[in-house]
């Protein structure tokens, strides 16, 4: 039985890819470890969190000794590093917790995977770390290149160079310990339980409120969107057959520009809901500082190497993504309507832990 600490499993893709495991394999346990910022909610996890494969922990990847006690107490197989600080607004405005838990926070990990698989003569075997990366450490790119795993790092944004200053360091502790690990550069992710101030969500959320919907610039900025299941089983191909030190692109070409995106969900709207929701919603705003022009993932080498590809296309996984938000408006609703989170707290201190079972 293999055992995995998941970290930001109460955030988007954690919780996608904690529910995604726990439904393709009873042979494993799973450890989510999450701060519980605003971005972190127990909710996602609603219909896995009986299960006696998993276990929840409120802690800061940052915290040495507790998570020292998690690896001491536990045997660890794999780390998955999703917890971050993942938005880019959030980081022009307040840059300083992007480089504490993004840079300073996947240290800790590290070096606690590190003290904790080393053996005399290298590392205990089956082991391995995964960094959740993204695309964004490449920077932008111009109308008709690729980033692939060879494309420099030119991150613009403090969240960006955040996450360019981890993958350096995890590189860093491949090249001169070999610590087994994996890096994954995944371009936007959507689907269920995103935060509804990425793109997405927003458009949908204010479409409901019917709430101007802001567009930055000229709305011509692109970006490369991925179905959150298929970037899930990307990351359990990489952890199962990822050659060790390797990192791997995961995109699946689907480049968009921002303003088809939101059309294509208004359309929806108007046409399945509502008949009010228009493009009159459409505000166009100030830039966002340093904003990327356009991504692109070229996602060969995980296609080659792990056959990996996306069984999602944008079409379909819009409208899943769209109908889910329809279907819970109440995840949404909780999102501001204040306590849901000392619920969650509270039930597992009566389950018997301070914060779940260990
Ligand atoms: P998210 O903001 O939805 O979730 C982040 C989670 O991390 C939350 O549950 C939060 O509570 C937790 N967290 C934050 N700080 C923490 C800390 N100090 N200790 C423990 N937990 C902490 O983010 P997401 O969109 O799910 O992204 C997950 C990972 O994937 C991130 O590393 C991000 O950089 C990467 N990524 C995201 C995308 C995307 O499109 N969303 C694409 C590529 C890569
Ligand atoms: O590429 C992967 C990255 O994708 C991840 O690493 C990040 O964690 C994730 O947040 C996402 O970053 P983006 O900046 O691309 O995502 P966001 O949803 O914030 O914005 C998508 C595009 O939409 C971007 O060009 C900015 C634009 N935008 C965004 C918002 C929130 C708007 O025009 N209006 C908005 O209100």
């Amino acid at each position: 039985m293999k055992t995995y600490l998941v970290t930001g499993g109460a955030g988007f893709i954690g919780s996608n890819f904690i529910i995604y495991m726990l439904k393709n394999y009873d042979n494993i346990k799973i450890i989510n470890l999450d701060k519980l910022t605003y971005a972190g909610n127990l909710e996602n996890l609603r219909e896995i969190e009986e299960n006696c494969n998993y276990i929840f922990l409120k802690l800061d990847i940052c915290d040495k000794e507790s998570i020292k006690k998690v690896f001491k107490e536990n045997d660890i197989d794999y780390v998955v590093n999703f917890a971050a600080e993942s938005h880019v607004d959030r980081s022009i405005e307040e840059p300083s917790i992007f480089f504490k838990t993004n840079i300073l926070g996947t240290v800790n990990l590290l070096n606690l995977a590190k003290s904790t698989w080393e053996t005399k003569n290298g590392f205990k075997k089956g082991k391995k770390f995964i960094q959740i990366s993204t695309d964004e450490v490449y920077g932008s790119l111009g109308n008709t290149d690729y980033f692939t795993e060879d494309t420099p790092i030119a991150p613009n944004s403090p969240y960006a160079s955040s996450k360019a200053s981890a993958d350096l360091i995890v590189k860093s502790y491949y090249h001169t310990y070999r610590i087994p690990v994996n890096i994954t550069r995944c371009s936007n992710n959507y689907g269920p339980y995103q935060f509804p101030e990425k793109l997405i969500p927003l458009v949908i959320n204010n479409c409901l409120l019917k709430k101007s919907i802001p567009i930055y610039g000229d709305g011509l900025n692109i970006r490369d969107w991925l179905y959150v299941e298929d970037h899930c089983r990307a990351i359990d191909v990489v952890i199962n057959t990822g050659f060790l030190g390797e990192v791997y692109n995961i995109g699946g070409h689907n480049e968009k520009a921002n303003i088809h995106i939101v059309n294509v969900i208004i359309k929806y709207l108007n046409e399945n809901l509502d008949t009010t929701i228009t493009e009159k919603l459409i505000q166009f705003v100030k830039d966002r500082k340093g904003h990327d022009r356009r991504y692109a993932i070229d996602p060969k080498k995980i296609r080659s190497e792990l056959n990996w590809k996306p069984t999602t296309n944008f079409e379909e996984g819009i409208v899943k993504t769209i109908n889910w938000y329809l279907k819970n408006k109440n995840w949404l609703h909780n999102l501001t309507s204040g306590d849901y989170q000392n619920y969650y707290m509270d039930m597992y201190k009566r389950q018997g832990g301070m914060y779940g079972k260990i």
